[in-house]
């Protein structure tokens, strides 16, 4: 795997102590990181994926010693939470400290945080608060244009931001391949607000008790403001138009296509029945941390094909299988040309 080096690291955080942004390889997806705590940086973000302001971001921390710094009134069950995942692909959404920006919070009064586990982001956490305090964090959403595919190896983020970037450190493939779970504890009670890797069964088994489902968090909230971006129904979408299938439906599906004259691209666990011209086949993994490991790759390399049609295999909506076919839905829903521009 390629790894940054030390001197890498050292160049980053020249960087981000100066309020610029470097991208950085987590477990999850690679990220934009800025100082948390510094305006101005944490402004080039939003800019760099042309992001609006409301949506907040997360601050990865160095180790969970830093999240008093961030948090308050922070309750039993989330801490139990941090010391069983981090590091690792879990978001706790709690009460902000009051220094905390309303640029990172997206003006709410709460604040995203996570450890992140992986090597790379790890070594520059830790020498970006050896350099800034033990409390410093970094403001990163995943590394893309905003509603665009997340990124996954640091060749896609030079694809899309390279042209605003002085550094992207590499970290290889990233291990999870989808962004974090994102649990919500500022109104007492857990709410799963983002399903990923770790799941409403893996939480339970900590907790006891299992988070209140996206969907009625969602509901509950009741207004305009976006709690999470990735909660937009588009999103972590390509150009090419995407749809989703039922297993049973999707032959059908294909010979439609092809009727009507269409180049087709198809993602499904199965193999192809038939192998016709213009019509691409890709076997997806048959389990779903392999699947979620492979996605947003996948969904660049079909993108950029040229094909008039992504027909993708629908995945069950539970369990494991959740977190991949969350995205897969607004992927299907966002997808196409863009209407602007
Ligand atoms: O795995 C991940 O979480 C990746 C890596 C880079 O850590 N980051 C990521 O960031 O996915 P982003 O900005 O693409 O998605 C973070 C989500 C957004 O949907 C945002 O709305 C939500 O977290 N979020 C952040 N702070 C929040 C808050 N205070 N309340 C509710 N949602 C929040
Ligand atoms: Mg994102």
């Amino acid at each position: 795997m390629p790894a940054a080096t030390d001197r890498e690291i050292a160049a980053a955080v020249t960087l981000l102590r100066a309020g610029e942004l470097v991208a950085f390889p987590t477990e999850t997806v690679y990220g934009l990181g800025a100082d948390a705590a510094n305006p101005a940086a944490v402004a080039k973000i939003f800019a760099a994926k042309g992001r609006p302001a409301d949506h907040p971001l997360i601050v990865h921390l160095a180790d969970s010693m830093a999240l008093d710094a961030w948090a308050r009134d922070v309750p039993q069950a989330a801490r139990q939470l941090a010391a069983a995942f981090w590091p690792g692909p879990l978001t706790l959404i709690l009460k902000r400290q009051p220094q905390v920006l309303a640029a990172v919070t997206g003006g709410q009064d709460t604040v995203g945080l996570r450890v992140p586990n992986h090597p790379v982001a790890l070594a520059l956490l830790r020498a970006f608060s050896a350099a800034q305090g033990v409390a410093a964090g970094l403001a990163a959403p995943s590394a893309n244009r905003y509603g665009r595919i997340s990124p996954t190896r640091a060749s896609h983020v030079r694809a899309e931001l390279g042209a605003q970037l002085q550094l992207v450190l590499d970290g290889g493939d990233c291990a999870v391949g989808i962004e974090s779970t994102i649990v919500d504890f500022s109104a007492g009670k857990p709410r799963l607000l983002r399903p990923g890797a770790i799941t409403a069964d893996d939480i339970a088994c900590v907790l006891g008790t299992t988070p209140q489902a996206e969907s009625h968090a969602l509901a509950e909230t009741g207004n305009a403001v976006p709690r999470v971006a990735g909660s937009d129904k588009a999103h972590y979408a390509p150009l090419t138009p995407l749809r989703l299938v039922a297993g049973e439906q999707l032959q059908h599906a294909i010979d439609a296509a092809l009727a009507a004259g269409q180049r087709v691209a198809v993602l499904a666990r199965s193999n192809a029945a038939k192998i016709t011209p213009h019509l691409h086949w890709h076997v997806a993994a048959p389990d779903a941390a392999a699947y979620a490991h492979d996605l947003y790759a996948r969904l660049r390399e079909l993108d950029a094909r040229d094909d008039d049609l992504i027909l993708v295999e629908m995945l069950p909506m539970t369990g494991e299988w959740l977190a991949v076919a969350d995205r897969l839905q607004r992927a299907a829903c966002g997808s196409g040309p863009d209407d602007e521009t």
